[in-house]
């Protein structure tokens, strides 16, 4: 296993993403960020240098367990203090498992605000994986606004609440097309995309007739959740979130805001012509169209655009297709199974809420804020007063009704934590509710960091205890994000086995902003020595001075 070295430097620039020149947030000048490529078990050291003048940052690496190292899961007020302006942070961590991940800013909205980039985890030397295949195609999804983020963070906590609208584009490694499509020549009252400007023109992609490639899809968006296709292709899911699922073959897929794929696609079509690749918004009415990119077979120019029009995707409500995808997502034979004995189930209800006028998100009636001095080394020093030292509910009242908005739509704000039991097995039920306005319930994709979770299940209307006999634990995929359907329910289990305190929140980034999250603690006693950049910030930076740790 080898340590790998990165020297990076955060900083605002000016890129054009979709046609329009806009600022956005980038590494060493690029955006997205570079790519880091390791193998199973390598070292990564990331120097993170602070370049931007006014703000903090920090780099969450998604997906990977930080298995002790919770120091380096880059989430601020919860793993670290912020970086400041001009400060270096060392994240230094091991990649343990091969897959598919990325990484992304996890302070304020600088996700949104386009901090992120693909990390990707080879198999170890002399290993295998368990698919065979001749070339990669790598695909990072987000969304974008031409609006700033600082805009859209007022926009969230003012009242009158100001929503940030969908997105103005959807982009394929970092680049999209507002305004304009690259297929107008198939679809009615858009503009073609305007030739001069290469940014706008689509990325794309080659590939021979005939072989096998893996496309690696991972989406860091804000808000959408998408579905990808591959015009004329089948595409065959191989990989969730860094774990292997059984080969299941489909002409489209949906991929939510957290989540990460592999799937194999064979260039078995005819080779005279490319191939549109194209990525639609689910789950919210569309305002943003699609974006698009050519899939390039070899020896056609990749210039030349596609005969043929783009898929059409599926209609943006049709949630039984949805489902139906999710479902088909099991876990390969080999995969760790889940224990049978549950210690502890915490049942957790989203709801949109008002806090003294405000809009906000709660998780049993408690909207996260993030504390001055991070959850992991007020919890390590065992500080007094850091944090909301009564306990989270472990369910919601039996006569709430999930199908209609809250009667008493107030919440309070909290800064409490869930204490699992170190090597506990928990159940966790997350429950969709009808949000602030009648017939509305959203789709929140929640992602659990430093573990993998069992999903045993989704299920209509409120958690019922009989549901339990519908889990699936002979083979549930293994992931770290999972979705909640509208008015539903899902199912995760997992092993409270890694000493750290792990946010656990709907990876919508104004949902996360908005108090969507959770704080979760285990074996705080068996966490090592935290690097004191980490501590720097609140009630630990005294004690650094006081008693030099
Ligand atoms: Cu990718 Cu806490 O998020
Ligand atoms: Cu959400």
């Amino acid at each position: 296993a080898k340590v790998r070295h990165f020297k990076w430097e955060v900083g605002a620039l000016f890129s054009t993403p979709d046609c329009v020149e806009n600022v956005v947030l980038g590494i060493n000048g690029q955006f997205p960020g570079p790519t880091i490529r390791a193998k199973a078990s390598d070292t990564i050291v990331v120097e993170l240098k602070n370049h931007l003048h006014t703000e903090g940052v920090v780099i969450h690496w998604h997906g990977i367990r930080q298995i002790g190292t919770p120091w380096a899961d880059g989430t601020a007020s919860i793993s670290q203090c912020a970086i400041n302006p001009e400060e270096t942070f060392v994240y230094r961590f091991k990649v343990d498992r091969p897959g598919t991940y990325f990484y992304h800013g996890h302070y304020g909205m600088q996700r949104s605000g386009g901090l992120y980039g693909s990390l990707i985890v080879d198999v170890a030397d002399g290993e295998k994986e368990a698919f065979h295949y001749d070339g990669e195609i790598n695909l990072l999804l987000s969304d974008w606004w031409h609006k700033s983020i600082y805009d859209q963070m007022v926009g969230l906590s003012s009242n009158p609440f100001r929503w940030i609208g969908e997105p103005q584009s959807l982009l394929i490694n970092g680049r999209g097309q507002y305004n304009c499509s690259l297929a107008a020549k198939f679809t009615t009252g858009v503009a073609a995309c305007p030739a001069r400007n290469r940014s706008c023109q689509g990325n794309a992609f080659s590939v021979l007739p005939n072989k096998t490639y893996r496309i690696r899809i991972a989406s860091t968006t804000a808000l959408a959740s998408l579905n990808l296709q591959i015009g004329n292709h089948k595409m065959v899911v191989v990989e969730a979130d860094g774990n292997y699922v059984q080969p299941v073959a489909v002409d489209d897929m949906d991929i939510y805001s957290g989540e990460s794929y592999s799937v194999l696609l064979t260039t078995n079509q005819s080779p005279s012509m490319n191939y549109w690749i194209s990525l639609s918004v689910r789950g919210r009415e569309p305002q943003t169209r699609p974006a698009l990119a050519i899939l390039n077979y070899k020896p056609n120019s990749p210039a030349k655009l596609p005969t043929l029009p783009p898929p059409v995707s599926p209609r943006w409500n049709d949630y039984e297709h949805s489902k139906s995808f999710s479902n088909k997502i099991l876990a390969l034979r080999g995969t760790p199974t889940p224990p049978v004995k549950v210690d502890r189930r915490i049942v957790l209800l989203n709801t949109q809420n008002k806090i003294s006028g405000f809009t906000k998100w709660a998780i049993n009636n408690i909207s996260l804020v993030l504390p001055s001095t991070p959850y992991l080394g007020s919890l390590k020093y065992n500080l007094k007063n850091a944090f909301d030292a009564e306990r989270p509910p472990e369910d919601f009242s039996k006569d709430y009704d999930v199908a209609k908005p809250a009667v008493n739509q107030n919440s309070t704000t909290g800064t409490t934590i869930y204490f699992l039991r170190f090597n506990s097995t928990v159940d966790v039920i997350l429950q969709n509710a009808n949000a602030l306005a009648a017939n509305v319930s959203e789709i929140h994709p929640w992602h659990l960091h430093g573990h993998d979770f069992w999903v045993l299940g989704y299920g209509e209307g409120r958690f019922k205890e009989e549901d339990v006999k519908t889990f699936n634990l002979k083979n549930p995929p293994y992931r770290n994000t999972a979705v909640i359907f509208p008015y539903g329910w899902t199912a995760l289990r997992f092993v409270a086995n890694n000493p750290g305190a792990w946010a656990f929140h709907c990876h919508i980034e104004p949902h996360l902003h908005m108090g969507m999250g959770v704080v979760f603690s285990e074996g705080i006693r068996l966490v090592g020595k935290i690097p004191k950049e980490a501590l720097a910030c609140g009630k630990t930076a005294t004690i650094l001075t006081d008693q030099h740790p």
